[in-house]
């Protein structure tokens, strides 16, 4: 079974995303530079997987050591992931992406970060329980945010 996994951030109200970017973008806090620091050095060396609107945030940089693929809504889930056949896949949203592959997902990792303000994009807690046997790390109360 491919080892499909998702790695991912939300506010306090499960914030994901806004106007195309992570809705804390430029904050420099701790918090949210050490959580894309840690995004890129877990994911480095696998497969991510995700929408045309986010692929376009991944830096340059980061596609030299992983795996960077747009993957579009006429592409069959299974399918995508039968391409990588025993490497590690990250599934990278946004939200209809995390909904469409959720039942293949077998770890989730989510951090909440002190941020309180718009958003555009939210988190499903329904997502998680779209995988029978699935994981979760949950960093700082994430799952604790029901919408
Ligand atoms: N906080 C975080 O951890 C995090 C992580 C990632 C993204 N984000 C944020 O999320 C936002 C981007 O997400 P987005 O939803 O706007 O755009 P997106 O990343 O382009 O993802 C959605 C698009 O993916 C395509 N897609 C591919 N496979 C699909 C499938 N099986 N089912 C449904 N759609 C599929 C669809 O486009 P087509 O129909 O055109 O193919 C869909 O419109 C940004 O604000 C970004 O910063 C946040």
């Amino acid at each position: 079974m491919a080892d499909v996994r998702a790695m991912l951030a939300i506010g306090l109200r499960g914030q994901l995303g806004l106007n195309g970017h992570l809705p804390w973008e430029g904050a420099t806090d701790r918090a949210f530079k050490d959580d894309v620091a840690r995004f890129f050095q877990v994911t480095r060396g696998h497969v991510l997987i995700a929408g045309p609107r986010t692929v376009a945030t991944v830096p340059p940089a980061a596609t030299a050591d992983r795996t960077v693929v747009t993957i579009r809504s006429t592409d069959a889930p299974g399918d995508v992931i039968a391409q990588f056949g025993d490497r590690i896949i990250y599934i990278g949203g946004g939200p209809a992406v995390w909904r469409s592959y959720a039942h293949l997902i077998r770890h989730w990792d989510i951090t909440r970060l002190p941020y309180d303000g718009p958003a555009d994009r939210w988190f499903d807690a329904n997502w998680l329980t779209l995988a029978k046997n699935s994981t979760v790390t949950d960093n700082a109360g994430a799952c604790d945010v029901r919408l």
